[in-house]
């Protein structure tokens, strides 16, 4: 099939400079199936990317070595294991039956300043700034980077910080955190939003805090509810993870004594696959996974029309109808338990296949449908109305194209409609869907899924 010559001489310029990256080098190519029914088999879900990243911040809070299993291997956890090393963190792998896993020792002597240009590259980072300040008195820190998903602001974890007794300074791009002599100490925190890393962050620095700290107006994420809980088994005192407010009583380091977090199953990956299957699969079954945190996209999935099988650990859809048959519904993305913003692009490729329109509106982000331009080049029906509204008129049959993904679960998007497609597609900048999927071409060819990894030379 011929690719357009979509790119310029001024971005072939710009893209070869790029191209010197390891993150562009490489691309997948893709063979649609044009509309059928074909994928059959098991997918096997990973541990969650966003739950693994907050415990690899905790070692800071512990007097002992920590054992961390289940751990997705990703861009993003590789990312973050440099930065802990380069913070004298010792990381060192760990045999476990659970997957990848390591122990983590923050008994040496540690830096507190990030490093920058590892900082930069995900937002993540950020969550490591509250157990080191709480640690060490002190954290230097530059904005954090991730996904340009939209202006990602920290104002919620500098007003934290302030309010736990520490001095906030910024100068040339720098953030200078310091405790106050004696420590920090406890406060009432109320979110002006309930942002999922700043209640992370903040929950780990009350813990070794002075007294008692209240956060308010915070996130509900299952994420936030499992590291409390091993923070509590490891002597932490962490009461209300998953309802809007949390209490924390400071206490003195941490001790593991051997335990083990086992990372939780990545709930975005399973409601990924599971949009793939409702499209493409004459049987998926879906392993590994919290059916109970993918209600909100269950629920919708049912509305139109899809028979989703939920087991114990397990969901399963098995399907012989087009998608055209299945009803569109409206989605608005909300904080946990309402629709993930998560998945919000991953169900925009799924309303160009079904009947109806849609307005999906997502309310989290600003910046969350970049990816809308590449759906349309390949047929699909998107009016964007503004920068958090887009109506989705379906069905319409996709073509392959050549598709750049602009981020992580986006580029999830794009693949689910290059596989949904006639045609061959090929996906540049895979570097951003390896952030968040381990092996995922591995997986999606163990399904049936007709696609290569070429590295660009
Ligand atoms: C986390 O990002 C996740 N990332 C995101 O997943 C996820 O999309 C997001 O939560 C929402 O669920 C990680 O956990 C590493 P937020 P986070 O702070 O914490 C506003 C993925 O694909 N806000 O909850 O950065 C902000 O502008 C990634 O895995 C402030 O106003 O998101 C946004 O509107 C993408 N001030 C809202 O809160 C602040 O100080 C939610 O952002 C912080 C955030």
């Amino acid at each position: 099939m011929a690719i357009s010559p979509r790119i310029t001489s001024s971005q072939q310029k710009a893209s070869s400079a790029l191209n010197s990256s390891p993150e562009v080098r490489e691309h997948f190519i893709i063979k649609g199936l044009g509309g059928k029914r074909q994928l059959k088999g098991t997918i096997a879900v990973r541990g969650a990317k966003n739950a693994a990243l907050k415990i690899l911040a905790a070692p800071f809070l512990f007097s002992d070595t920590l054992y961390v299993e289940n751990i997705p291997q990703i861009e993003d956890i590789e990312r973050l294991l440099d930065i802990l090393k380069a913070l004298g963190v010792s990381v060192s792998s760990h045999s476990s039956k659970y997957g990848f896993a390591l122990a983590l020792d923050a008994t040496g002597t540690l830096q507190n300043k990030l490093p920058r240009v590892l900082a930069k590259r995900l937002r993540a980072s950020i969550v490591l700034t509250g157990p080191i300040l709480a640690r060490t008195g002190r954290v230097l820190f530059p904005h954090p980077g991730g996904c340009l998903i939209g202006a990602r602001p920290i104002d919620i974890f500098l007003d934290g910080f302030k309010k736990l007794g520490a001095s906030v300074k910024e100068k040339n791009g720098w953030y200078d955190i310091t405790a106050p002599r004696g420590g920090l100490h406890g406060a009432t925190i109320r979110f002006v939003n309930p942002s999922v890393t700043a209640t992370e962050t903040l929950m780990m620095a009350a813990v070794l805090a002075k007294g008692k700290t209240v956060l308010k107006n915070v996130a509900l994420e299952p994420e936030i509810e499992a590291l409390a809980d091993f923070l509590n088994q490891c002597g932490a005192r962490i009461q209300g993870a998953g309802t809007t407010t949390i209490e924390i009583m400071g206490t003195p380091l941490l001790r593991a004594s051997g335990k083990v977090y086992k990372t939780p199953p990545d709930r975005i990956e399973a409601g990924s696959f599971l949009i793939l299957g409702a499209l493409a699969a004459k049987d998926l079954r879906i392993t590994g996974c919290e059916p109970s945190h993918v209600e909100a996209l269950i629920d919708v999935l049912e509305l139109a029309g899809v028979n989703v099988e939920v087991g114990d650990g397990t969901l399963r859809v098995k399907n012989n109808s087009h998608p055209k048959h299945f009803k569109s519904f409206d989605i608005k993305t909300h904080e946990y338990p309402g629709f993930p913003t998560d998945l919000q692009a991953p169900i925009v490729t799924f309303l160009t296949q079904v009947s109806g329109q849609a307005l999906v509106f997502e309310t989290i982000f600003e910046g969350r449908l970049s990816y809308v331009p590449e759906l349309v080049r390949m047929g699909a029906d998107i009016q964007v109305c503004d920068p958090h509204r887009v109506i989705v008129r379906g069905p319409t049959a996709l073509s392959g194209h050549e598709l750049e993904s602009p981020d992580l679960r986006a580029g999830l998007a794009c693949l689910i409609a290059a596989i949904v497609a006639k045609g061959e597609s090929v996906i540049h900048n895979v570097y951003t869907i390896d952030r968040g999927y381990e092996q995922i071409e591995e997986r999606l060819l163990g399904i049936g899924v007709d696609i290569k990894r070429i590295t660009n030379s």
